[in-house]
Order: structure tokens, then C-alpha cells, then sequence
């Protein structure tokens, strides 16, 4: 794949570099991202399109130089967290709910497996809680409602792209499956918190559950599991507070 010389950066992360070519968005991953998570993450979203849902195109996985990259067309239009940065006071949480809603009404059996999942995630923990802890979850995931709905994984504001005519497709699909809506919930109320937006943190959970019609309790049995996959994906920084999450305490 060869990028376009007239290009530029939307975003860069430590371990990618996401670049609008005009037409097409490319992700560009650096050179340690094993070729199965590029495959997976391009599966997933190859899967959620074939279920119906509105997700940018498929073009092209390669390489760029020496690294993978994964390359969409260009959804014209505005992410959600622009638009909630641009303009805080519009009220757009019943479109956010709605929308994630829509991608749980969808199924592919062949996706992942939600359980399977958090269970390897869980497994990964051993240097970082206990055993007991370790067991503990994995017998609270055990017990957890088994569903097959699609699952986005990291249903945020920054990867819905949201049209000028208002429909919304969804990007980044790397941590996809299928399973249980209330983990999807939890998960998005996590990162809502992580990044400091308790406020709309909150708001999001009364809604959910409201159009949901669950119970809070039922999202916050997901919590501790859900702090337990977000804690294997190793970000340092939120480690204390993804501890905090995980309530069955005797961590160490
Ligand atoms: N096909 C696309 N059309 C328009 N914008 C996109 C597209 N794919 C990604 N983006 C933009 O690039 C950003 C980063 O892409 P994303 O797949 O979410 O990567 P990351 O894993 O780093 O979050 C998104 O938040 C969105 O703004
Ligand atoms: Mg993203």
C-alpha cells in the first residue's frame, strides 16, 4: 500500500498513526502490532458491515514500508467528540445510546466470543492481582447472562463519525465481539470516566439503562470485570483507578 503524498496526520498514538488521504483514512500501526490483531481489528469491521451496520469501508489491508495498515473510505463528517467539544450544551446522549443500541440489535455468529475474551484478559493479570482476585472474576464472568449481540468494545464518542445529513457510521472496531450489551455499557461508562467526563459518565448509565430497561445493578455487576480487561491492555496511567473498579478487592 503506498500512502498519498499529500496527506495528514488526524491522529497519533503511541503504537499508530492514523492519516487522512483524501478519499480514504489510513491506519498505520508500528512495526511490533502482531499481523493477527491488523487481521482481527480488519475482520471485525468486515463482519459488522456484512451484519448491517453502518461502519466505513473495507479498502485494503497491507503494508506500508515494513508495518500493517488498514485502510477505509473517508466517512465525510465530524466525530461525536468534535462535536461535543465544539458545542457541550447540544444534547445528544439519546443519538449516543440509540446508535449502540442499533449495533446490539445486530448478530454475526462468527465474531468472537465476548466470555472467551475477558477470560484470556483476566488470565493475563497475574502480575498485577492476586489469584484469589484473578479467580474470583473469572467465576463472576462465568455466572454472567450469556448474549450474542455485536459488540463494538470502545463505543466512544471518537470513533462515531457523524454525517452532515446526521447519520452515524462507527469506526475502530479492533476490540469487537459478541456477547452481552450491559459489558459494552460498562465499558463506554469506564472510558467516559477515565477520560474525566463524570458528569456525562453518569448521564450516560441513567440513559442507557432508561432505554435499556435494565437495572443499574446489572451494568455494575459488569464493572470489575470490565476494569479487569481494560487493566490488560496495560495503560499504566489508569491502573489505580481501574484497581479501584475491581471490588472484589484483596488485590495486591
Ligand atoms: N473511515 C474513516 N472516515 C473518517 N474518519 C475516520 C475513519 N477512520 C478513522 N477515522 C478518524 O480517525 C480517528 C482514529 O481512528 P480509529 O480507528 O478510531 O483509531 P484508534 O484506534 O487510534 O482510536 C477516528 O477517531 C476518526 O476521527
Ligand atoms: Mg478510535
Amino acid at each position: 500500500m503506498k500512502l498519498p503524498k499529500d496527506k495528514s496526520v488526524i491522529v497519533e498514538r503511541h503504537n499508530k498513526v492514523v492519516y487522512d488521504c483524501g478519499d480514504t483514512v489510513v491506519k498505520v500501526f508500528n512495526g511490533n502490532k502482531p499481523a493477527a490483531d491488523i487481521m482481527n481489528e480488519a475482520l471485525n469491521l468486515a463482519r459488522a458491515d456484512q451484519a448491517g451496520i453502518d461502519v466505513p469501508e473495507l479498502l485494503e489491508v497491507g503494508k506500508v514500508g515494513n508495518t500493517w495498515a488498514i485502510a477505509t473510505k473517508k466517512v465525510e463528517g465530524k466525530t461525536l467528540r468534535q462535536l461535543i467539544n465544539e458545542d457541550p450544551e447540544v444534547e445528544r446522549m439519546a443519538d449516543f445510546v440509540e446508535l449502540e443500541l442499533q449495533i446490539h440489535a445486530h448478530k454475526n455468529p462468527l465474531m468472537n466470543r465476548q466470555k472467551d475474551k475477558y477470560a484470556r484478559m483476566i488470565n493475563s493479570l497475574g502480575d498485577i492481582i492476586s489469584e484469589a482476585t484473578q479467580y474470583e472474576l473469572l467465576v463472576r464472568l462465568d455466572g454472567m447472562p450469556n448474549h450474542n449481540k455485536i459488540c463494538h468494545g470502545d463505543f466512544v464518542p471518537s470513533n462515531i463519525i457523524v454525517r452532515e445529513d446526521g447519520t452515524m457510521s462507527v469506526c475502530d472496531w479492533a476490540h469487537a465481539t459478541q456477547g452481552n450489551g450491559g459489558a459494552d455499557c460498562a465499558t463506554t461508562y469506564l472510558h467516559l470516566m477515565l477520560g474525566g467526563e463524570k458528569e456525562i459518565a453518569e448521564k450516560y448509565l441513567r440513559t442507557y439503562c432508561e432505554r435499556q430497561g435494565c437495572e443499574m445493578s446489572y451494568i455494575q455487576n459488569w464493572m470489575s470485570i470490565v476494569a479487569a480487561a481494560e487493566l490488560a491492555r496495560g495503560r499504566v496511567v489508569e491502573q489505580d483507578y481501574l484497581l479501584s473498579m475491581i471490588d472484589v478487592v484483596d488485590y495486591y
